[in-house]
């Protein structure tokens, strides 16, 4: 479980790219932030009006650094409120509550070689991956897909911390990544990292699959925004309350505001941690996350509150 327990302020605010912002973080009581592992996350509490939303945002900032951490943020299109507020709310010097890093995302300490793919913002935790290798000595290479020149907003960043072991493909010059010749012939122990968006993260798993990597050395990072959805009714079995859960909240949302204590990590679908078994459901499980299997989905039992929902009448839980 990871719940808010810093207290930090926004420092410097800085545009880097249409919708893309950096926010450096002050611990509020001047002290020094934990130390963080490459490819970790916070979870940011931000306040939209009434109600809090905690989202994930990767540390892409040196692990070595304990005055500053630093994040970026992209505007999403859809989105409920978070990163429309760290884009159009948030000011420097307002304070906020995150959480303690997490790593979901960690780096292979017995690798010999590490491959790091990023596409667009998934840059993020393979900066901070690349800080670690480089300051380990290890050998790795990083491979930065994005849109356009102008948002390639770490290149020069990465090319002073890797000189010469930086690759860029700018989707408007039609460079992309060819998964199955960056993966082939590859030496015994080479681990490959990879954040991005869906298509591409499921594009470069499978062509590692089909050279016959394991699944061991492919790693990979992606967080769901939980979508919006159908109103629906909820009872918690344990506890005994009683809600709905509205269009715009998740169903781990709506379960934080009646004020119950539920685990979660990385609120993105992919780590699991937040599963809770499904008691009765009149109606239709609707699975987003990246964690159940087929098996697991089709026996109605369990859900990732954090980004799945129910289309239908109600929903228990045992919680
Ligand atoms: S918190 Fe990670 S899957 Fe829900």
């Amino acid at each position: 479980m990871s719940h808010a327990s810093l207290n930090v302020e926004i420092g410097r605010i800085r545009d880097l790219a249409p919708g893309i912002r950096e926010f450096s973080l002050r611990r509020s009581d001047g002290a020094d932030f934990p130390v963080f592992s490459g490819g970790s996350h916070t979870v940011l509490s931000l306040p939209l009006g009434e109600r809090v939303h905690r989202n994930p945002y990767s540390l892409l900032g040196d692990p070595s650094v304990r005055d500053t951490w630093r994040i970026a943020v992209r505007l999403q299109e859809a989105s409920r409120g978070g990163s429309r507020w760290l884009h159009e709310d948030a000011r420097e010097g307002m304070r906020l509550d995150i959480s303690a890093p997490v790593n979901l995302f960690a780096l292979n300490r017995t690798g010999r070689r590490h491959i790091l793919v990023a596409g667009g913002i998934g840059i993020t935790p393979i900066l901070s991956q690349a800080r670690e290798l480089a300051r380990l000595g290890a050998d790795f290479e990083v491979h930065y897909a994005y849109r356009a020149p102008e948002f390639g907003v770490f290149a020069d960043e990465l090319e002073t911390l890797a000189p010469g072991r930086i690759h860029h493909y700018v989707q408007s010059r039609r460079e992309q990544i060819e998964f199955g010749s960056l993966l082939a012939g590859r030496p015994l122990g080479t681990h490959f990292y990879i954040c991005g968006p869906a298509g591409m993260v499921a594009a470069s798993l499978n062509a590692g699959k089909s050279l016959g990597w394991p699944d061991s050395h492919l790693h990979s990072e992606q967080f769901l925004a939980p979508s919006g959805g159908e109103p629906f009714d909820v009872k918690l079995a344990l506890s005994g309350h009683r809600f709905s859960v509205p269009s715009d909240l998740s169903l781990l949302e709506a379960i934080e505001q009646q004020g119950v204590d539920a685990p979660y990590l990385c609120r993105g679908g992919a780590c699991g941690q937040c599963e809770l078994e499904v008691l009765g459901a009149d109606g239709e499980l609707i699975h987003h996350d990246l964690y159940l299997s087929a098996d697991e989905r089709a026996s109605g039992t369990k859900i990732m509150p954090c980004v799945s929902r129910l289309k239908g009448g109600c929903l228990t839980l045992n919680l």
